[in-house]
């Protein structure tokens, strides 16, 4: 939780407005998440001297002999308190966390279409534990903001950074909406998930924009729906269990909606469907997943008679 390196890189620069999600102040008068709870929970991590990190399919801090027995048992127990684990894998000194959704398949969905993220700046928006910001530092970016008004899993993200605290990779508890407009202070900027669970998935687009420098690129990975430009799925109440869905819509609209907002050059990446090898339930995650949201008998429906989830990565340009 010491952000003073953070403050470092973005003071008296474009980003500079962002220290105010870094001060004790604002962390104190967060409303969601029990702070303190995280605050103590994360105190008790004791001291470890690890003697490697690797950011490859499952991003592992340190191997099972930088422990001894008492600290693993320690740690384990911790890191179990911090369940549910959705995004992974991860590896802390030889003790797997095996996560709801191995994540190490999107991001071979779309790393090979990436910009290059060598000393880039780089905004992850719902970055969740931050599992895709460890692996964009596989490619040496400057650093990686990652926000996400989730306490949570920014919590878990302040666990694992525990064990490479010099590693330049930073989480926010905040949401896009909070942040200070017209920043356009960022090389690239992901949203990975987070569209369909906007009310105006246009004002989202506008504001990734404004996040980033001019000729950017914004990466976005979203649900979609088979349909012409134009259509998208509102669902009545709930899809796929979640009731915090509000437009999904055709590749066509996607691609509608980024020229609208004044994106170039759009490109799309990957389409695909999201199976329960890559979604489900987990020691880590013992909660229901995805098969509890399919319908049994005809899989390409989610229990509510809505298409089930497909997924589509697209890259587009902010304007120079
Ligand atoms: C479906 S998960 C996607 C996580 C990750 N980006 C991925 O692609 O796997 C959505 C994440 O976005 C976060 N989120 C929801 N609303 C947000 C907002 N307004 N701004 C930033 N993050 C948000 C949630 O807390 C959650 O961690």
């Amino acid at each position: 939780m010491d952000y003073s390196a953070l403050k470092d890189l973005i003071t008296e620069t474009k980003l500079e407005p962002l220290t105010g999600f870094t001060e004790t102040d604002y962390l104190d008068q967060l409303k969601y998440g029990d702070f303190p709870r995280w605050r103590e929970l994360l105190g008790k991590f004791p001291a470890v001297n690890i003697t490697s990190v690797q950011l490859g399919d499952i991003v592992k801090f340190g191997a099972n002999n930088d422990l001894d027995p008492e600290k693993h048992a320690v740690i384990k127990s911790l890191l179990q308190e911090m369940i549910p684990w959705r995004k992974g894998p991860f590896n802390v000194c030889g003790i797997p966390i095996d996560s709801e959704w191995l994540s190490n398949l999107k991001w071979a969905r779309l790393t090979e279409a990436l910009p290059s993220l060598e000393g880039k700046k780089i905004l992850d928006i719902g970055c969740g534990n931050a599992y895709y910001g460890f692996r964009m530092l596989d490619q040496k970016p400057e650093f990686v903001i990652g926000i996400d008004p989730h306490l949570a899993y920014v919590a878990q993200f302040w666990a694992l950074k525990h064990f490479a605290p010099n590693l330049p990779i930073y989480a926010l508890p905040c949401g896009l909406e909070q942040f200070p407009r017209s920043l356009h202070g960022f090389d690239v900027v992901f949203s990975m998930g987070i569209i369909y669970h906007r009310r105006s998935p246009i004002d989202h687009l506008q504001q990734c924009k404004q996040c980033l420098k001019p000729g950017g690129e914004l990466v976005l990975e979203t649900l979609y729906v088979d349909g012409p430009a134009g259509y998208s799925l509102t669902p009545q109440k709930k899809y796929a269990r979640m009731s915090n869905i509000w437009f999904i819509p055709s590749i066509g609209t996607l691609e509608n909606w980024l020229t609208r907002c004044g994106f170039k050059n759009v490109r799309i990446i990957n389409k695909s469907i999201t199976t329960t090898k890559e979604q489900r339930k987990t020691e880590w995650m013992p909660f229901e997943s995805l098969k509890d949201a399919i319908d049994i008998v005809d899989t390409s429906k989610t229990i509510e008679g809505l298409p089930a989830p497909k997924r589509v990565v697209i890259i587009a340009k902010s304007p120079s």
